[in-house]
């Protein structure tokens, strides 16, 4: 579909499921499904991760409710500054709910650790995250992760709701991108 753009896969469409369906099963465990805090409220964070975010809510046994947050990081397109503006914010208060943040990746932990200080101050009931991806980088700082999906090298990934330059987020599969894509080598 992008011809040579994808220099590898990293990981495939089935090995994707098989996590999902691993981390579904975790996350289930954790919360009862009867919660007197009401059903877990999954936080996605747009746009990346979309795919993940709905294909665990179909995998997981309890009832989910699912909001989207949107925030950009000032910093170049590939790298992020811990400096992060809200675009778009959460349309319900979650005070005294259960909230789940799902990410799509974790690179610095820049972004999620200022989510996780926005988001404990608007006083849930339990704050917790899951993300599919994480970088090296990220085990760097302190960000408590619920779950991790898959631990990758410290490359730029694409698929799966991850973009570079707002393509390649429709790919089934995660891989990396050929260096001719950013304008380097042929
Ligand atoms: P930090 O560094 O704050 O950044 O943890 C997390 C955000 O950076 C983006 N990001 C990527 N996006 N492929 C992408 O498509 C990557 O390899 C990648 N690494 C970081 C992403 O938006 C993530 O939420
Ligand atoms: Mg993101």
């Amino acid at each position: 579909m992008y011809g040579d753009d994808i220099a590898s896969v990293l990981i495939s469409e089935d090995e994707i499921a098989a996590k999902v369906s691993e981390l579904a099963d975790l996350v289930a465990k954790r919360y009862p499904a009867d919660a007197p805090e009401g059903d877990l409220l999954l936080v996605g964070v747009l746009k990346g991760a979309i795919f993940f975010m709905t294909d665990l809510a179909k995998k997981l046994t309890i009832p989910t409710q699912m909001e989207f947050m949107a925030v950009s990081s000032y910093g170049s397109s590939t790298s992020s500054s811990g400096v992060v503006r809200i675009m778009k914010d959460l349309d319900k208060d979650i005070a005294g709910r259960n909230v789940l943040i799902v990410e799509d990746i974790i690179d610095s932990g820049l972004t999620l650790s200022w989510l996780l200080r926005n988001l404990s101050s608007r006083n849930p009931a339990s704050l917790e995250v899951v993300t599919l991806l994480r970088k090296p980088d990220a085990l760097r700082t302190q960000v408590d992760v619920l779950h991790v999906g898959f631990d990758i090298p410290n490359e730029f990934v694409v698929g799966y709701g991850l973009d570079y330059a707002e393509r390649y987020r429709d790919m089934p599969y995660i891989g990396t991108l050929h260096p001719k894509v950013y304008g380097g080598e042929a």
